[in-house]
């Protein structure tokens, strides 16, 4: 069964997997984004462990800080940002049930927060397929990402 819960630092070697090249082009590494976090010493963004049973598989940031207004003016919105499923377990609908349970985690754990955006890569099809298939928008909005153009879409909480 796949659950959320905050990221804690016993999950990090579960977390620490490697992302190819073509991956790491769609997606920050757990690493990365949890140096990011440390970096700036930020305190609007929680990272999220992604378990498949008692097994961490995933990953992904809810980042309330600035940045999110390049996607939306809502103040109450959160950005989704460096998903990754554990390449030896993708493909076997991980990421999309963890998309499917991220509503209901933030809902709980932020009770003020009424939407969550995100940004995909045009070429990244999986992941544009499963924000898709788990309800969220794609109103036609673009932007030109650090890997080239990204559909920006939203679902409304
Ligand atoms: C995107 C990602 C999180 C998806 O996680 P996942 O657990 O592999 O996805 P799922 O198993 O839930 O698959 C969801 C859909 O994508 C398809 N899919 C997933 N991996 C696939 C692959 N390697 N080849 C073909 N299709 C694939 C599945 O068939 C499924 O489609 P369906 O529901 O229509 O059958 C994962 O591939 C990943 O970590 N990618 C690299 C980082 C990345 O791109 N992150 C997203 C940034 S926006």
């Amino acid at each position: 069964m796949v659950s959320l819960e905050f990221f804690k630092a016993e999950d990090f070697a579960g977390v620490n997997y490697i992302l190819d090249e073509t991956q790491l082009r769609f997606t920050a590494s757990a690493e990365q984004a949890l140096r990011n976090i440390q970096n700036r010493d930020d305190t609007d963004a929680f990272p999220v462990t992604i378990f498949e049973d008692d097994k961490p598989a995933g990953f992904f940031v809810l980042d309330f800080g600035q940045d999110k207004l390049e996607l939306t003016k809502n103040k109450d919105a959160v950005l989704l940002r460096s998903l990754s499923v554990n390449p030896q377990m993708q493909g076997k609908g991980i990421g999309k049930k963890a998309m499917q349970k991220v509503d209901d985690f933030v809902k709980e754990n932020f009770k003020n927060c009424t939407e969550i955006v995100l940004a995909v890569n045009q070429k990244n099809n999986s992941a544009y397929r499963i924000y898709l298939q788990t309800g969220y928008i794609d109103e036609g909005k673009t932007r030109i990402g650090r890997s080239g153009p990204q559909h920006l879409m939203y679902k409304k909480l």
